[in-house]
This record gives C-alpha cells, structure tokens and sequence, in this order.
C-alpha cells in the first residue's frame, strides 16, 4: 500500500495514526494565571483525529512570555489545566505535545514580571511592534544575557519539560522558530556576542543544543522535536548565511536521535522568504523523521511523503478552521474559511465554533 498522509508513522516513540500534524498556533484564550481552561480543552479535543497536535507556542517561566493570555507550563495550576487538555485528546485517541516557548526579545515590560526589561543574545531592538493588553506598542531595547544567566534559562526548560510530562503529553517540541529567544542566538541579524554563545555556528547553536540535551535528559529523546524556521524573516530575522547555517544545525543535532525535526519552510503570515534555501538538501542531512510545515494541502503534502522529503505534515491555519481535517482530506470535502479577525484573543466565537462535516 503507498505511503501518504493516512498511512502512520511513529516519531520517536510517538506512535501517530496518520501523518497530518496540527501546526503550533498562537490564540491568546488561555484563563487567568495562564490557565488552561474548558474552551481550550474543547478546541483541542475536537482536533483530536489529527495524527498530532502540537500545542500554542507555551511560555515555560514568567520571564518567557511576549503576548497576552499565553497558557503557561510552569505553575501547578496550568499543570492541573493541561492535564484537562491532555486527557480530553487523549480520551479521543489523539496525541499531543506541548510547545516549549521563551520568546526573548519579543516581548514588552508591561507583560513580564515587575516591568522587566525583556532579555536577547545582543541589544538588539527588533523593528515592529509589541502586542500588549494595551494594544500595538514600540518593541524596546532588550538586555543582552550574561553567560552566567544561561543555565538559569536552561533549568527553566528542564522543570517546564517535568510540567508536561506531570500534565500527562505525549512529548515536548523545543521552539527554536520564528525569532524568539533560541532563533535569537542561531541567527547573526539578533547575535553579535563575542563570547561562546556568538560568532561561528559552533556557538549560535550552543544553546540550543544545551536546552535539548537537558531537556531530552528529563523526558527521552524519543519523545522530544525541534522546531526550526531557516528563512522566516517574521520577528526582524536575518542570517548571513541561512543555508550554512541551518545546514549546521541540522547535523548539529542528529547525534541526539529526536523524535523528530519540524521545518517552517518559508515565511510566515505572508511575510515571504528573504532568501533562497534548499529545504531538501537541509532535510536530508537530517537523519531522523522531518515534518514539514507551511502553506501545504493535501496534494503538496502527500507529494512530500511520496518523494521522501517529509515523514509527516504540520497543517496550521486549516487545523484552525477545520477540527475535522483529516476527515475532510479523506472524502475531498470543501474546508471552511478561516477568519483571521479571530485568530488571536476573544472568546468560543472562531475559536470552537468552526463547523464539522454534516454526515
Ligand atoms: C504569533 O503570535 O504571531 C506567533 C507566535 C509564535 C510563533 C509564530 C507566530 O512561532
């Protein structure tokens, strides 16, 4: 039988009964305290047939956060919270991972404890604004790390993997995407240390490599993914050398035996690719399961499967509009639109009332 979006797969030892991941998404619902509460169980549970569900990117201490009402994976309360979630999605057959998040220098002092100054690799103040409760604000300049601070910012991602596994997923995705704080030290457009965290690709990567081996030391490898986004140029991103780069970094972390590399090929919310790259030469210095994400439907990402350019697909904005999904690529249906008014913050209303099928 050919291999493709319905057949499964297992990624580590995460064993997924299809091949069509529900991409992380940002949606600002969570409760008081960052709490997980009964709509976001809903939303998740009527996702549940997706062969995975990656979590909203989740802050993993009160320092990691850069948006409002972000769920977070560090008090016993979101713990209690997620464990709702989890049983939910698993209750229906479905498995899921919790998205490991610190945003860095993506973030306002109005959203992080006592007025801090948000924190980066280097001073380097991003273009753009900051969503805050008060709405769109000027980024600030953020303070560049000491090295000392380092391991403190490892251990946060140490005890936010112990929270998950305590909220019973199924594993964790480290974010190193997107221009939060792990892109931060990967890229040379928002590094410029000159200690053993900057410069060659040996120390960009140093952090990253140090988080995932602590944190693969707390749950297994086998149950541990990264995330990475090569030429995302959302967040004020650049790179010299993106190909060299994440080639690297794609062998970089091959001694560690993940469960799997998930690759943002391209630029998100329309932002476009500001440099040519080579996902499949990137993909195939990897030598574990790749899951590849952006703009895909069905045929693309079948196409991917059949060629053996990805194990598996992360579909996001079609999770969103569509709980059913996989359903709906299995009979050829019509999807729903999404509504993008209602992507971030508010309420049920285009969060847990996108229709199913009518059987
Ligand atoms: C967003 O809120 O726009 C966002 C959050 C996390 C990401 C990417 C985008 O990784």
């Amino acid at each position: 039988m050919q291999t493709d979006l319905f057949s499964p797969v297992t990624l580590g030892s995460i064993a997924l009964k299809n091949r069509i991941v529900m991409a992380p998404l940002t949606r600002n619902r969570a409760g008081e305290g960052g709490v997980p509460h009964a709509v976001n169980v809903e939303y998740y549970a009527q996702r549940a047939s997706a062969g995975l569900i990656i979590t909203e990117a989740t802050p993993i201490s009160a320092m990691a956060h850069g948006y409002p009402a972000l769920p977070g994976v560090y008090t016993d309360a979101q713990i209690a919270g997620w464990k709702l979630v989890t049983d939910a999605v698993h209750a229906k057959g479905g498995k899921i991972v919790i998205q490991l998040w610190h945003v860095g220098r993506i973030s306002h002092p109005s959203l992080l404890p006592n007025g801090a100054q948000p924190v980066a690799p280097s001073a380097i103040k991003p273009a753009g604004k900051a969503f805050t409760y008060k709405g769109l604000v000027d980024y600030v300049e953020p303070r560049a790390l000491d090295e000392s601070e380092l391991p403190a910012i490892v251990q946060d991602y140490v005890h936010a993997t112990q929270c998950a596994i305590k909220a019973g997923f199924d594993g964790v995705e480290i974010h190193a995407a997107n221009g939060y704080l792990l892109d931060q030290f990967l890229r040379d457009g928002s590094n410029t240390r000159t200690d053993n965290y900057g410069g060659s690709f040996e120390n960009r990567v140093r952090l990253l490599l140090e988080v995932t081996k602590a944190v693969v030391n707390v749950i297994g490898s086998d149950k541990v993914g990264v995330r990475l986004s090569p030429v995302n140029p959302f967040n004020d991103m650049k790179d010299s050398n993106p190909q060299a780069l994440f080639n690297y970094v794609a062998e970089a972390l091959n001694p560690l035996n993940l469960a799997y590399l998930h690759a943002v090929e391209g630029g998100i919310h329309g932002g476009g690719i500001a440099d040519p790259f080579d996902f499949n030469a990137f993909r195939k210095l990897f030598k574990g399961q790749y899951m590849a994400n952006l703009s895909y439907d069905k045929a693309r990402g079948n196409a991917a499967i059949a060629s053996g350019h990805a194990d598996c697909v992360a579909y996001g904005v079609p999770f969103l509009a569509n709980p059913d999904l996989v359903e709906r690529f299995k009979v050829d249906a019509p999807l729903n639109e999404a509504d993008s008014k209602t992507f971030y913050g508010g309420t049920e209303k285009g969060y847990t009332d996108y229709p199913f099928m009518k059987v």
